[in-house]
């Protein structure tokens, strides 16, 4: 078992249904912010709940988030972006990207990197 004092437990990865995200909130850099947490089988990845298009919430409700085929939709004007690297495929910000989050999965339990 490994851990450490200087990571942050974010979540349970079997709190993250497999193929969609959750939000957790969580202090960053020493300041409250809510992520949007991913999971794709085994791998996990976290990203600010902004979008670069208007800096809205991603989620269409508290927690809520569009999440189809390993593309995360934004509520407000629907851009896509990739789940894994949050990349935007379509949509008003095409080419930018959301603001990941590094996390790390140890002994099933999610943590900020
Ligand atoms: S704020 Fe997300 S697409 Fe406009």
């Amino acid at each position: 078992m490994t851990t450490s004092a200087d990571t942050t437990p974010l979540c349970q990865l079997d709190d993250i249904p497999d193929g969609n995200a959750i939000e957790v909130e969580a202090y960053v850099g020493g300041e409250p912010e809510s992520l949007l947490v991913y999971r794709q089988g085994d791998a996990v990845s976290a990203f600010y709940n902004v979008c670069p298009h208007a800096g809205r919430r991603l989620d269409y409700a508290p927690g809520k988030f569009l999440v189809r085929n390993g593309l995360i939709i934004c509520a407000a004007h629907g851009a896509t972006f990739t789940a894994g690297d949050g990349n935007c495929q379509t949509g008003p910000c095409k080419g930018d990207r959301l603001r990941a989050v590094p996390v790390t999965v140890t002994d099933g339990t999610v943590h900020l990197a």
